[in-house]
């Protein structure tokens, strides 16, 4: 069964065997390259220091208690906030992101009362826009050098749902 828990000790092997992924990082704006035992660890310290905060919900993918990928909301105003998500690669095609996009969105409508849920996804992330979808998230539009990472801009699709 899937379940969102929170990272701990440990996740951090298979963050370092996970997120050192080009086909991962390449469509995620945040996630350190390379990524190092020091960056996991710092991690986890982040999720840590936002349990409180109610500005960031993080959270790792666990299926049967196996750590299948992370996932998150990160606060955007008040009402509004971007969401982001992983599936490490070889759980690729299982429907292990749309599943826990469905429990996230859940609880972010629910219990975290949020009103408005985004997701900005790069030009060619046919995957990630499939699984929005499948979580009755709408296509809002195409921006145009929303993101840029390093020298490179991109381009990408934002995606909502409004409770
Ligand atoms: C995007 C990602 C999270 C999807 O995870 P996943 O667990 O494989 O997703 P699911 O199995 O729930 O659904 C993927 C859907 O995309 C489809 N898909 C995957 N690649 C595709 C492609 N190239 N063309 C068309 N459809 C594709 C799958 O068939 C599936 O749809 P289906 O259930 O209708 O068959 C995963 O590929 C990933 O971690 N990518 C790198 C990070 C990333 O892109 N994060 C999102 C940033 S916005």
């Amino acid at each position: 069964m899937l379940k969102l828990v929170k990272y701990s000790e440990k996740h951090i092997k298979y963050l370092i065997e996970y997120l050192n992924n080009k086909n991962i990082t390449e469509w995620l704006f945040v996630i350190p390259e390379p990524y190092t035992e020091e960056e996991a660890n710092k991690w986890l310290q982040y999720c840590k220091d936002n349990e409180d905060k109610n500005e960031n919900y993080l959270f790792a993918i666990e299926d049967d208690g196996e750590f299948t990928g992370g996932i998150g909301l990160h606060k955007k105003m008040e009402h509004c906030f971007d969401v982001g998500y992983w599936i490490a690669e070889k759980q690729w095609g299982k429907g292990y992101a749309t599943e826990a996009l469905k429990i996230l969105t859940e609880l972010a409508f629910g219990k975290f009362k949020i009103d408005r849920i985004q997701a900005f996804v790069f030009d060619g992330n046919i995957a990630s826009g499939k699984v929005l979808e499948k979580c009755g998230y709408e296509y809002e539009g195409y921006l145009k050098k929303s993101h840029k990472k390093g020298e490179v801009f991109y381009n990408s699709k934002l995606y909502a749902k409004i409770n």
